[in-house]
């Protein structure tokens, strides 16, 4: 993984100034994320506790004339050009391309006169390693598109447009945790988003005035069928739902989950239903005990929470179960696997100081299982767009 690197700004500007040959007219950036807890909750209407990264995708931008908007991003190389006829409907731009295209097309969808614009983007946020960079980059494309056509948009209206972008125009099933945590988190905190109806409370995280640490491991485990699994895990939780006749699973309380549980007929269902069910409640747990100074205390629930995800949800991959096993045996005070599943990263919370240890207990735990090296980086809470 990458260290945050203050020089990502520079790198966007210089690259809009080597491929267009003038000064960008500004830089927009949004960051990626790492969920506390909360996982596979999102589109659930239940509740995520995310905070966003020091990485950032950086968007160095200017207007150009007529509706047109080209593209360069320094991990791709490459420009991409595109035009009214391709945001006119989903899936006519592909590859890196579509989340630029994604955002054009959901603002205009949305009403707003975009104005044409040339881009050039920088990143330090590390592609598909379940950090959201997507996000990250639909975020800061928004922003600057915004900026640019001096259009008007709520910062809490914005994660729907860009997660529209993702969902319809990218294709990719997402729920609204990526993309607010991108626009809507603050330094400092973890954002407690309510997924049902997109109210938030920024909930103080300060983990250097504690001598915490949150080190993030990048298992760079390949990811197996992510997509696949990812829609199946959201089907079976509609069938839960439907099962049992609410509206999401968010209306399920821990206090009625043995009683739904033995409405469902599909063992596999059960534990679908039990791990969002816990899940939104060990959110519930986090944010109180984050509210009462007491972070240490949360180490077990994110444990807690990994368990279920391996068990109940099973969206983990040995890579992650070795790395949060290794970070727990050296003394972490809880870890666990955040983002979609299936590779991704695994965060520990740790001791400030047993930073270098935790890291080295993980990468000595992958060296034994023949695993290629994993990444680390400690973190702390950082703003969100801007
Ligand atoms: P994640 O969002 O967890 O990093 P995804 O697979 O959802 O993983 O999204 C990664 C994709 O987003 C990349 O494959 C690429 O298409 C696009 N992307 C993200 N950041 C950038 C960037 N800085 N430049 C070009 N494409 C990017
Ligand atoms: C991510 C997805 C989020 C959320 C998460 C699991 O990949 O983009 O919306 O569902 O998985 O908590």
């Amino acid at each position: 993984m990458t260290h945050p690197s203050s020089d990502v700004a520079e790198r966007a500007a210089a690259g809009f100034f080597a491929q267009f040959g003038v000064e960008a007219s500004g830089r927009w950036a949004a960051p990626g994320r790492v969920n506390l807890i909360g996982e596979h909750t999102d589109y659930n209407e239940g509740f995520v506790l995310p905070f966003a990264l020091p990485m950032r995708t950086v968007v160095a931008a200017d207007r150009q004339d007529g509706e047109h908007w080209t593209a360069w991003s320094e991990l791709s190389g490459e420009a991409i050009t595109f035009g009214a006829d391709d945001v006119a409907e989903p899936g006519r731009v592909t590859g890196w391309g579509a989340y630029v295209a994604g955002v054009v097309w959901a603002l205009r969808e949305a009403g707003h006169p975009v104005p044409g614009a040339r881009l050039a983007i920088a990143s330090d946020v590390p592609l598909g390693a379940g950090l959201s960079s997507s996000a990250a980059l639909e975020s800061a494309v928004l922003a600057a598109l915004l900026d640019l056509g001096e259009l008007e948009l709520a910062p809490e209206l914005q994660p729907r447009l860009a997660q529209r972008a993702e969902n319809v125009y990218v294709g990719a099933p997402t729920g609204i945790m990526d993309q607010s945590a991108a626009i809507r988190c603050r330094a400092g905190h973890a954002l407690f988003l309510d997924c049902r109806d997109e109210s938030v409370e920024h909930i103080p995280f300060d983990l250097d005035a504690d001598g915490l640490a949150v080190l993030v491991i990048d298992s760079r485990a390949p990811h197996r069928h992510a997509d696949g699994e990812y829609a199946a895990r959201r089907r079976s939780c509609e069938a839960g739902a439907s099962a049992l006749g609410v509206a999401a699973l968010r209306d399920v309380g821990v206090d009625q989950l043995d009683a739904a549980l033995a409405r469902l007929d599909d063992e596999e269902t059960r534990r679908r239903v039990r791990h969002v069910v816990t899940e939104d409640q060990r959110v519930l747990d986090t944010v109180a005990l984050l509210r009462a100074a007491r972070v240490r205390d949360i180490g077990p629930l994110l444990t807690a929470s990994h368990v279920s995800m391996r068990d109940d949800f099973e969206i983990t991959v040995p890579e992650i179960d070795t790395a949060v096993e290794a970070a727990l045996a050296a003394g972490a005070l809880g870890a666990r696997m955040t983002g979609g599943g299936f590779g991704g990263c695994v965060l520990a919370l740790i001791e400030a100081d047993r930073a270098d240890a935790v890291a080295a207990a993980v990468t000595d735990a992958y060296a034994q299982r023949g695993f290629a090296a994993p990444g680390t980086a400690t973190v702390l809470p950082s703003p969100g767009a801007t």
